[in-house]
């Protein structure tokens, strides 16, 4: 008895801009990019393809892979640190686009961790309340949030959308367990500044616009060691072997953090989903993203144990396991 995924579905804006678009930009080159970091391309928003516009086109087509209507979501929760307003949420946008007006719904600000805190969230309703459906979402227009004279950030992120449907189960199968964590102490390693404020007291005084800052080579290291360590821990609570898992999907930032998390666990390539090449880092959207495209390319079967893994801003970091 337990959680289980009844839909996915993702949506990532039309276009798609290749490495060597910024070369004319900064001063880097495809293969800089591709050896450091795996991404080949990323998908960056136009017209009609703001982060609530993304998120609802996943919403729906996790909806429809799940055979439900809006009308049954209870709960909806968008994981997301770019939302196309301050206010309302990104998740209140979605409720009226997609027409789930049985619902609350809020935003939940985890940064790439934001869909795998959304997922334990919804696993915990869902266990104290049955007969409750929630819609998790990552959402992330982050082409907006980057300085496009910083070569050290701007070349690594993307836009797109993941969605996926919780709902409750009678069978074994479904959420086996979670491991979340933050660390709020080393928040100026990676972040991104508010709207500039219009109290005088409070304006920052090195302000440089709300884009993404970061320590690369620091953020790499806490990425790899804090996922290992959420993982280890998840898998000796619940008494599994990392040889059982058959498909980790962990979050999409960077090939060689994918590659270290994996060895470091044991888990060979083939047992691992990777789709950084086609969307770079697309924060709290890319862990339901490549589930959704796991599951479409059939590497998702019934009875598989799924692992999921993620970190980000704040800093903020998890991993779950799934009996699918
Ligand atoms: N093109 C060319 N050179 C570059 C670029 C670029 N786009 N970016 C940085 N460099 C340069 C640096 O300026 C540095 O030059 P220097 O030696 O003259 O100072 C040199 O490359 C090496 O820099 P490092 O930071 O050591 O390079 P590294 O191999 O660590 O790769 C990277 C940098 C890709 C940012 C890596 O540290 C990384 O992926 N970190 C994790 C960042 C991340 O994923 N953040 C997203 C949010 S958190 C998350 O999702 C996990």
């Amino acid at each position: 008895m337990g959680t289980v995924v009844l839909g996915t579905g993702s949506c990532l804006p039309e276009r798609i801009v290749a490495n060597v678009e910024f070369e004319s930009i900064v001063d880097t080159s495809d293969e800089w990019i591709q050896t450091r970091t795996g991404i080949v391309n990323r998908r960056v928003s136009g017209r009609n393809e703001n982060t609530y516009q993304l998120a609802a086109e996943a919403a729906k087509r996790a909806l429809g892979a799940a055979g439900i209507s809006a009308e049954e979501i209870g709960l909806l929760v968008v994981g997301t640190i770019s939302s196309h307003m301050q206010m309302p949420s990104t998740a209140c946008f979605v409720q009226q686009e997609i027409g789930a007006f049985n619902a609350f719904a809020y935003d939940l600000n985890a940064a790439c961790s934001g869909f795998l805190y959304g997922m334990d969230l919804a696993d915990r309703y869902i266990r104290s309340d049955s007969s409750m459906k929630v819609l998790v979402i990552g959402a992330e227009v982050l082409s907006g949030r980057v300085d496009y004279t910083d070569r050290n950030t701007c070349i690594l992120f993307g836009d797109g959308a993941g969605a996926v449907v919780f709902g409750h189960s009678d069978n074994e199968n479904g959420i086996m367990g979670t491991h979340m964590l933050s660390d709020g102490r080393l928040w100026k390693l990676l972040y991104m500044h508010g709207p500039e404020s219009s109290n005088p007291a409070l304006a920052e005084k090195d302000w440089k616009g709300a884009y993404i800052q970061m320590e690369g080579r620091e953020v790499f290291k806490h990425a790899v060691n804090s996922m290992s360590d959420s993982v280890m821990r998840l898998l000796e609570r619940k008494g599994v072997h990392s040889d059982d898992i058959d498909l980790v999907i962990p979050h999409q930032a960077n090939i060689r953090i994918i590659n270290k998390l994996t060895e470091r666990l044991g888990v060979d390539e083939s047992r691992v989903f990777v789709n950084v090449a086609n969307y770079g880092n697309t924060s709290a959207a890319s862990v339901p993203i490549a589930l959704d495209e796991a599951v479409r390319e059939g590497r998702v079967r019934e009875g598989d144990m799924i692992l999921l893994a993620a970190f980000g801003g704040g800093f903020t970091w998890g991993s779950a396991l799934i009996r699918w």
